[in-house]
């Protein structure tokens, strides 16, 4: 059994979804999954180097991995959010989609400056929203230097973009 055929196994492929021709690679079993769960966590604190002061989630489907990790951790989660739902003070940062843009978010004082966040999130593709999320933390004082995902797309070039920005991005599987 190759590292994380345990974790792998869990997520399930839903062909044609959200449109003909993609393979949408489904955490929600894994999610339901106890044991996967567990597994999850525990692996992504296995490859998280040095001390972090922070974990950041990106919404929605990051949340989930980036509050466990960071109980395990010992540390507090900063929010990432879609633009407009953040009820304080706000800084913003602008992302490609296929077609069009969108807006992440953050709290202008959630994270101290010089602060060691890790960012988290379920899967990468192209980066967009990882790599919109780094700028933002730097922006806000934050020192981002590695980004977890239980998923990477290499083929989509987002985990090695994010390198490029000089983050060390970690998946626990990839699917080509
Ligand atoms: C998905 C996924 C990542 C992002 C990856 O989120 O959870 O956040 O897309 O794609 P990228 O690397 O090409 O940017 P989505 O925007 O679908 O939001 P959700 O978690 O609310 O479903
Ligand atoms: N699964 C989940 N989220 C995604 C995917 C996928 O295959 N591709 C882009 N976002």
């Amino acid at each position: 059994m190759s590292d994380n055929d345990d974790i792998r196994s869990r997520i399930r492929t839903i062909p044609d979804f959200p449109k003909p021709g993609i393979m949408f690679r489904d955490i929600t079993t894994l999610l339901l999954d106890p044991e996967g769960l567990r597994l999850t966590i525990d692996r992504m604190a296995e490859k998280v180097a040095g001390d972090i002061d922070l974990v950041a989630g990106i919404d929605a489907r990051g949340f989930l991995f980036a509050a466990p990790l960071a109980i395990k951790l010992g540390t507090g989660v900063l929010l990432v959010r879609k633009d407009g739902k953040l009820p304080g003070a706000t800084i913003a940062e602008e992302y490609a989609l296929e077609y069009g843009t969108d807006r992440i978010a953050i709290h202008a004082d959630a994270c101290a400056p010089g602060a060691h966040v890790l960012l988290v999130d379920d899967l990468i593709a192209t980066g967009g929203t990882a790599r919109a999320a780094v700028r933002l933390l730097r922006k806000a004082g934050a020192t981002v230097t590695q980004a977890g995902f239980v998923v990477d797309l290499p083929e989509l070039g987002g985990a090695d973009a994010l390198r490029g920005d000089g983050v060390d991005a970690f998946a626990l599987t990839a699917f080509e």
